[in-house]
């Protein structure tokens, strides 16, 4: 197993739409296995795969920090197919590091996708657990909690980034 390094905005792979997985071979599995190693070192509660530079469809949770009513859970081509209600909720993300913003998300939603094992799955979720559901899909689709901001507040922490790259000494 490996720990990845966590791809951090603006990298373009986290601004693309990531690949369907058609085949669930070793190199998924070992890939779930790595994803669930690099979160946890991280100490996030969930990771898509675009983080770790790989664009495919393959998403990793565990929000038992915040709920312990669940454990960590795996999913391949997740995608909601309903949703209900609205909640406001303080959101940060590993590759938008020092930033924290409050977003609108719905309360609870329902993702089918495929286990690891390649059985098909179909998972309600609501709080916590609904949210990082919605945004580890909206990663794998190519969006950052900065794409769900106003374009002023994208914009002042752009700038931000670029203060600390030249006080660092980078280009
Ligand atoms: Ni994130």
């Amino acid at each position: 197993m490996a720990v990845f390094e966590i791809l951090k905005f603006p990298h373009p792979i986290l601004k693309k739409r990531s690949e369907a997985v058609s085949r669930i071979d070793e190199e998924v599995k070992k890939l779930i296995q790595d994803m669930r190693e690099t979160m946890y070192e991280a100490g996030g509660i969930g990771l898509a795969a675009c983080q770790v530079g790989v664009s495919r469809r393959v998403i990793v949770l565990d929000v038992s920090p915040m709920d312990p009513q669940h454990s960590f859970l795996a999913m391949i081509n997740p995608e909601i197919i309903s949703e209900e209600g609205e909640i406001d909720h303080e959101e940060g993300c590993l590759s938008v590091p020092d930033y924290l913003e409050t977003l609108k998300r719905k309360e609870k939603v329902c993702v089918r996708g495929l286990s690891p094992e390649g059985m098909e799955m179909e998972i309600k979720g609501e709080g916590i657990f609904a949210i990082a559901l919605q945004h580890e899909i909206d990663h794998i689709n190519g969006i950052l909690v900065l794409d769900r901001v106003s374009r002023l507040k994208r914009e002042i922490y752009r700038n931000k980034l670029k203060k600390e790259k030249r006080k660092e000494g980078k280009p």
